[in-house]
């Protein structure tokens, strides 16, 4: 897919390259002590130096593009991370064990020496592994190479994570979706939920069960059904059966989508819900996840036009000037800026855009999704490939030199000069460097918090008055 609005050769070589570069500078590969091999791309250095499971995806899906030998050994190395009955974890710390420094902030099975967490991502990896095998002609084996392994994995999601076997799977920690806080999961998981104390209870809680997804969704009624974490399933057994080419996973990927519709879509509201508990009760919080079925090849074109036109293009919910909102800015919650430890509550991240904007196109919003496009190319244009962006004032925002944000470059022309970005050496980044970063822009989202509330606070004769906020940055 890609972005039919004009954008000169130029800027889009240029945006290839600083992608290049960002992918080449978090690239971290070596061995273990007993020869296992890893090779894979860190989030961002210093802040995310180890492997995520989705990070790797849409790193590997990008890396095709510039070097598909590393995008095949970062989804190598991804399953080299798992076991043996199919699980792969969400976190995988190849060079550097999870001690008791960062135990409490990762779900691991013990508070000491392992070698990755005990939990899952979303499940991309088919969608990723088929793309990257697409772009191998130079291996030919590739596609087949993994198709064992991949079958286990899904075989496993499927086998511990649907026990009412309805064709969702759950999650048993907000992190799990990758969209650790969003506010989608705040009357779930309450005082547990991945920004609240509690966390550590949950992962501990998690831990006494040795993280069993039966024992734990049979005795607590905190697990999701996530319409994100499903969307990416389903994607991923159709990948399977275009992999495979065998009907059982084309089946099974039809029963994901027909789950998603009856159990999930709120025909009065016109978006889909994460259903919650035994009881399947609907969190009817507005985030993008409820949007991230417009991916869906099957949704009906009634219902994608409804959550489109009512939801992802309304400029009172969706339709911000910059992107696309994590959360839809009618909802309470929503919050535009920076926030310690909380960045699923209102900012714009292009693993957004590069899910929504194909779909937008598919059904017909050519325009639209130029529109998204071009304002994605002006967040990176103007500050760098970082970890999220403002979706009101479009102030780049968190990490720097953000992996997956790089997934942009998925969405535009390939150059028709064809010539070749040049990496530069790693960027191995300080932790000094990324501290002050932080403390910058906790100081600017104070002062710009400080300034807005001196305005809004004076009439025009010069007394206060309160002032209804609009939307809350
Ligand atoms: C944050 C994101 C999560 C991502 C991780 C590494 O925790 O919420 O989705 O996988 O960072 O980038």
């Amino acid at each position: 897919m890609s972005l039919t609005a004009p954008i000169d050769g130029g800027r889009v070589e240029r945006l290839r390259g600083e992608a290049h570069r960002v992918l080449a500078g978090n690239w971290r590969q070596g061995s273990l002590a007993d020869g296992t091999p890893y090779g894979f791309t860190c989030p961002a250095p210093p802040r995310y130096r180890h492997q995520w499971y989705w990070d790797s995806c849409f790193h590997a899906i990008v890396w095709r593009h510039f070097d598909p030998a590393r995008a095949r050994e970062e989804l190598r190395t991804l399953l080299r991370g798992g076991r043996l009955d199919g699980f792969i974890p969400h976190t995988i710390f190849w060079h550097d064990n999870a001690g008791w420094r960062r135990a409490p902030f990762y779900a691991t099975h013990s508070v000491r020496g392992n070698r990755a967490t005990a939990h899952i991502q979303t499940p991309f990896l088919a969608v990723a592994w088929e793309l990257v095998a697409e772009a191998s002609p130079d291996e030919p084996n590739f596609a087949a190479e993994g198709l064992d392994a991949l079958r286990l994995h899904y075989d496993w999601l499927d086998r511990n994570r649907d026990p009412d076997g309805d064709g969702l799977i759950s999650i048993i920690h907000p992190d799990e979706s990758g969209l650790d806080d969003s506010p989608k999961y705040d009357a779930v998981f309450g005082w547990m939920t991945h920004y609240r104390p509690g966390y550590f209870w949950l992962v501990e809680r998690s831990r006494r069960l040795r993280y069993d997804s039966h024992a734990i969704i049979a005795r607590y009624d905190e697990h999701v059904e996530d319409v994100l974490v499903n969307v990416a399933y389903a994607l991923s057994l159709h990948a399977m059966a275009r992999l495979t080419g065998d009907d059982e996973y084309r089946l099974r990927a039809a029963r994901t989508e027909r789950a998603l519709l009856e159990l999930c879509w709120d025909e009065e509201r016109g978006l889909f819900w994460d259903v919650a508990g035994r009881g399947h009760s609907p969190q009817r919080v507005s985030t993008w996840s409820s949007l991230a079925p417009l991916a869906l090849p099957s949704l009906p074109e009634s219902i994608a036009r409804r959550v489109i036109e009512e939801h992802l293009l309304d400029p009172g919910r969706f339709g911000a000037r910059y992107a696309i909102p994590s959360v839809s800015m009618e909802e309470p919650s929503f919050r535009a800026g920076w926030h310690l430890f909380r960045c699923w509550r209102g900012p714009s991240w292009v693993n957004t855009v590069w899910l929504l904007a194909p779909a937008l196109r598919r059904f017909g919003y050519g325009a639209e999704a130029d529109r998204i496009l071009g304002a994605c190319v002006e967040l990176v244009e103007r500050h760098g490939f970082r970890e999220y962006y403002n979706p009101v004032n479009g102030e780049g925002l968190a990490a720097r030199r953000f992996g997956w944000s790089t997934l942009l470059v998925d969405l535009l022309p390939v150059a028709e000069s064809g010539t070749r970005a040049h990496a530069d050496p790693p960027f191995r980044g300080s932790v000094r460097d990324e501290l002050w970063a932080m403390g910058a822009e906790a100081a600017s989202e104070t002062r710009r918090r400080l300034g807005r509330a001196l305005s809004g606070t004076r009439s025009r004769n010069g007394r206060r008055r309160r002032t209804a906020p609009t939307r809350r940055g």
